[in-house]
């Protein structure tokens, strides 16, 4: 370990559409996060095309990589961990980023390790930006999940919908999840019905902005175990909503103002129990979705009603990066994990 200028942890996350490198300084401080998105090449699809995305990965990986490196100003034989997500994921996708991460590992002899993408999620919490450093905000006890725990945390990608509780760096129980389409899912299949673009969450949110979230009375579905989401039943609910019609732009407003509330109001209801069930008064929450500003809000407010303590990452850090991976592999590196070139893919 390279001790005199501190850990420096290099993530890489190839889960989905993106190639993105990190180096970290640990225990969260970001040098460089450095994303290249594939997406450009799936939009007229509509959805991401896993043979457009793990090819694009091959061809760029190492100048995304290289890039991160130049950007912290750390050099190849600086790194002291190297952090990939193993899953889960788009399966070639995985692929690409751990062999690379093997490679390395193997010729510059660095330990290696595969992390959870969910939980990495989560673990953006814990990093500090570029930005808090120039304000010279001090988080550092923040900055340490071990002081926190436990905690419920909520999980809203494209992928996910999941709430876990947390006891320790490695012991996460997963108290509730989607039981049919993730959360970003059905904002990517609203915003088709709607005819907007992919992926839908930043365009819905745009649209609702100037919408009136109490026109349309939608409802997630309710589900046997109280923890756990439905969403299909709200997408059907908007398809019906729009069926036959050509929609004017407030009538198109309205809809995804509406449709977005009663979605951020299910996850603040949910998670609220979650906390409440796990006598715990600290939240934390990240994924894509999390992205939102509308739901960043309410989330805000309705949590300091209630007293739960609140953390959400940057709003650039709420989507796929591999900085979060970066930190959640420094962590789990610290209590002893590590891989070797057996490492696979792991798409549970
Ligand atoms: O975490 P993420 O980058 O990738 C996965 O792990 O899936 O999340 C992507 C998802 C997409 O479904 C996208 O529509 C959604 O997050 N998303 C948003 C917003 N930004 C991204 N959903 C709602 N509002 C947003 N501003
Ligand atoms: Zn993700």
């Amino acid at each position: 370990m390279n001790t005199s200028t501190g850990i420096n942890i290099l993530g890489i996350e190839t889960s989905c559409d993106e190639t993105s490198a990190a180096v970290v300084r640990a225990p969260g401080e970001i040098l460089s996060n450095e994303i290249s998105s594939s997406l450009k090449f799936h939009k007229k699809y509509g959805g991401v095309i896993p043979e457009i995305a793990s090819r694009m990965q091959l061809e760029v990986i190492c100048q995304v990589v290289d890039y991160a490196l130049r950007k912290a100003k750390v050099r190849r034989q600086d790194i002291d961990l190297i952090s990939v997500t193993s899953g889960p994921g788009l399966l070639g996708s995985l692929a690409v980023g751990i062999s690379f991460a093997k490679a390395l590992s193997l010729a510059l002899d660095i330990p290696l390790l595969g992390v959870n993408h969910l939980h990495s999620h989560i673990f953006a919490n814990f990093l500090t930006s570029a930005n808090q450093r120039k304000q010279k905000i001090k988080s550092i006890n923040f900055l340490d999940p071990r002081k926190l725990f436990p905690f419920v945390a909520l999980v809203v990608s494209g992928g996910h919908t999941t709430l876990a509780y947390l006891q320790d760096i490695d012991k996460i129980e997963i108290i509730g999840s989607t039981l049919d389409d993730a959360c970003g899912e059905a904002f990517d299949k609203v915003a088709k019905i709607l005819g907007l673009g992919y992926p839908g969450g930043p365009l819905i949110e745009r649209l609702a902005k100037r919408g009136n979230p109490n026109k349309i009375k939608f409802n997630c579905s309710n589900t046997k175990k109280s923890l756990d989401f439905s969403f299909s039943g709200i997408k059907t609910a908007v398809l019906y909503s729009v069926k036959d019609k050509v929609l004017a732009l407030d009538e198109k407003r309205d809809i995804a103002a509406s449709f977005q509330e009663a979605v951020i109001d299910t996850l603040i209801k949910k998670s609220l129990l979650a906390c409440r069930l796990n006598k715990t008064d600290q939240l934390f929450i990240g994924g894509g979705v999390v992205a939102n500003s509308r739901l960043r809000e309410k989330f805000r407010v309705q949590m300091l009603k209630e007293k739960i303590k609140l953390s959400f990452p940057a709003i650039g850090l709420c989507t796929d990066n591999a900085a979060m991976v970066s930190v959640l592999g420094y962590w789990l590196f610290k209590k002893g994990y590590r891989d070797n070139l057996d490492l696979s893919v792991n798409l549970n």
